[in-house]
């Protein structure tokens, strides 16, 4: 059974709000757990960027159902890849909110201050997503 990563950019509907966050991830984590996909969301109340973990089959279908979701949109991956060992397994679903998603952080992964995942690498996504992973307190 192969794993893969995973890495997209979206844009949050305008009918989604920041409180509808909470419920959002709730059942991702279930559907992840359930599924043995692991990974990392960052938002910033504009756009969405996610990591997903796992089994080939089983990452593919989750994006596909994240690809019919209504409450985000402009929905392009970044990155796609095979991966010999998971980063996030930690996470059924890890949440990084806007505070965590600093001017450093934007600045050294992007080439704006401000988090916009449209303006970054599949590479540099996944690197900054890493980081935020190994420094900031996952919620
Ligand atoms: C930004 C975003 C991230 C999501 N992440 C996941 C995820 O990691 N795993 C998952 O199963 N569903 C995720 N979803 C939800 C799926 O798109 C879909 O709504 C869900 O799998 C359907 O489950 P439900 O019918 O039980 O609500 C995400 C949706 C959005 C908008």
């Amino acid at each position: 059974m192969f794993l893969v990563r995973l890495v997209y950019a979206s844009r949050k509907s305008p009918d989604f709000n920041e409180s509808d966050i909470e419920q959002l991830l709730a059942s991702a984590r279930k559907h992840n757990l359930a599924n043995h996909v692991t990974g990392l969301l960052c938002f910033n109340r504009k756009y969405f960027l996610q990591c997903l973990e796992g089994s080939r089959a089983r990452v593919n279908a989750t994006y596909h159902n994240i690809l019919n979701d209504p409450r985000h949109n402009d929905i392009v991956m970044l990155d796609y890849r095979e991966v010999d060992s998971r980063k996030f397994d930690a996470w059924s679903m890890g949440y990084m909110p806007e505070s965590s998603l600093t001017t450093p952080l934007n600045l050294r992964y992007s080439g704006t201050p401000e988090f916009d995942p449209y303006d970054m690498s599949g590479e540099s996504a996944y690197q900054m997503m890493l980081e935020l992973g190994a420094t900031v307190p996952v919620i």
